[in-house]
């Protein structure tokens, strides 16, 4: 075995990455990144592993969420300010129906890399590369557009950095204050259509209450008023990846600079190849997708290698079966990681196992879909006796019109209406909060399900 370096992955076979037509372009940009500030500290990192530690332990629960696809168009500080909006209100949501802390990580400020099924794709008879997203390529259907373009990724370092900035501003700068995003989901909760979910939101106003009453109020703690929020993305594109990465002088080790957790995709998680060699020599969180091609003899083979040391926190298994199908997989996985004795924590993708056409050729996510997976997965974990550490999603605080179903009933006909995503379908912010409610019912309900047996 050759020892890692932050290079090392070079000399792996990858797959999905482009091939830069002009190689000195490409070294240019490579030296110029490598100069820049990194995006994240280490020390932030290792914090979201204790945290992430304890969501595998079921004393917290990670909410995972943001774009398929960060693009440069459609950056703007209301849309970044409206999913980390929504997000906090699904956090709120949660924590009380979990009872334990919430987790935010955004898949935001370094998502622009996509994996593609197929690398090229023809319109009209006329075949051109695939779009692999807005720091490789554009989405335009010409054959100029889809040349991957090294310079787009200073561009994505820049637009991640600024997003970072808002999202810092916003988690300490009183925005996050919790009775102001509570108010914001009693605003939701105002309209007929989801009265179902109001009996949540007043228990989450008469706990605040009682909390004023009894001296916890956000200029008592600091915890009322600011949050953590952490950073996420595909591990994808090494050549930036391996441009922000550093020794971090506190202990020695590296640092994958461009965000606080990276994950490897279900496609590009070959035991042998590039992008597992680079995440296997971070200190960051890694995520790992799972999807029904996961084969036990390859889960063995990477939690060895992407946690050879077996430390709580620096795995999570991305689960994305796709509803009707949990059942069928996610045992003999739990099976695996049992059999290992590996620490690892558990958590669902209910996206991109329920992805189809509608009758009017768009591509989208039907709710119930995404619901109905959360919940095989809770059961299949609550059958196994394991823990199901959280849920990932993909969203965004816009009203975009992507995924069918939820109160306010987008239907196949309404997709066209509002489909701004430059990759997968994404949950809009009233379906992202009306799945948080859900979601939060059947944690309590399990928790009370729990409570009884123990009892018992
Ligand atoms: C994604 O998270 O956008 C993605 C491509 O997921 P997966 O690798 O699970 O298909
Ligand atoms: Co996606």
């Amino acid at each position: 075995m050759t020892e890692w370096t932050k290079s090392s992955w070079r000399a792996k076979p990858r797959i999905q990455m482009p091939d830069y037509p002009d190689q000195a372009a490409l070294e240019a940009v490579e030296a110029q990144l490598a100069r820049f500030p990194l995006l994240v500290f280490a020390g932030e990192a290792r914090r979201l592993r204790t945290h992430l530690a304890a969501a595998g332990r079921g004393e917290a629960f990670l909410l995972q969420g943001g774009d398929c696809a960060e693009s440069f168009d459609q950056f703007s500080s209301d849309a970044i300010r409206d999913t980390f909006k929504v997000m906090l209100q699904m956090a709120t949501v949660l924590t009380y129906g979990a009872k334990v802390p919430v987790i935010k990580v955004g898949r935001m400020a370094g998502q622009f890399a996509k994996p593609r099924s197929a690398p090229t794709e023809t319109v009209d008879g006329v075949e051109l590369p695939s779009y692999r997203g807005d720091i490789i390529n554009e989405l335009d259907f010409t054959t100029k557009a889809r040349i991957p373009d090294p310079e787009k990724m200073l561009r994505a370092y820049t637009q991640a950095a600024a997003t970072l900035n808002l999202i810092r501003a916003f988690s300490t700068g009183g925005y996050a204050d919790i009775h102001q995003v509570h108010a914001w989901t009693l605003g939701f909760t105002e309209h007929e259509k989801v009265e179902r979910y109001r009996d949540i939101a007043n228990r989450i106003s008469d706990t605040l209450d009682f909390m004023s009453a009894a001296g916890v109020t956000p200029e008592t703690a600091h915890t009322l008023q600011s949050v953590e929020f952490y950073t996420s993305h595909e591990s994808l594109l090494l050549e930036y990846e391996e441009a922000l990465t550093r020794v971090d002088s506190t202990t020695g080790k590296w640092l994958a600079g461009s965000g606080h957790m990276i994950w490897i995709g279900d496609r590009t998680r070959q035991p042998d190849g590039a992008h597992v060699e680079f995440a296997s020599g971070v200190q960051n969180p890694i995520g790992l997708k799972a999807g029904p091609s996961m084969t036990s003899d390859d889960l063995k083979v990477l939690m060895a290698k992407l946690n050879p040391e077996n430390e709580e926190g620096r795995l999570t298994l991305i689960a994305r079966f796709g509803a009707g199908s949990v059942g069928e997989h996610l045992p003999r996985l739990i099976k695996t990681v049992r059999e290992e004795g590996a620490n690892v924590t558990w958590v669902c993708d209910a996206m991109h196992g329920n992805t189809i056409k509608s009758s009017t050729g768009y591509k989208t996510r039907p709710f119930d879909s995404v619901l109905r997976e959360v919940r095989e997965f809770f059961g299949v974990h609550a059958a196994e006796g394991t823990v199901p550490g959280g849920v990932h999603f993909e969203m965004t605080g816009q009203d975009v019109t992507e995924c069918t179903g939820g109160v306010r009933a987008v239907s196949d006909e309404d997709l066209s209406d509002r489909y701004h995503t430059a990759c997968d379908p994404r949950l809009n912010a009233s379906q992202s909060l009306e799945l948080a409610f859900l979601v939060a019912d059947e944690l309590s309900n399990r928790r009370a399900a729990h409570r009884d047996q123990a009892a018992v």
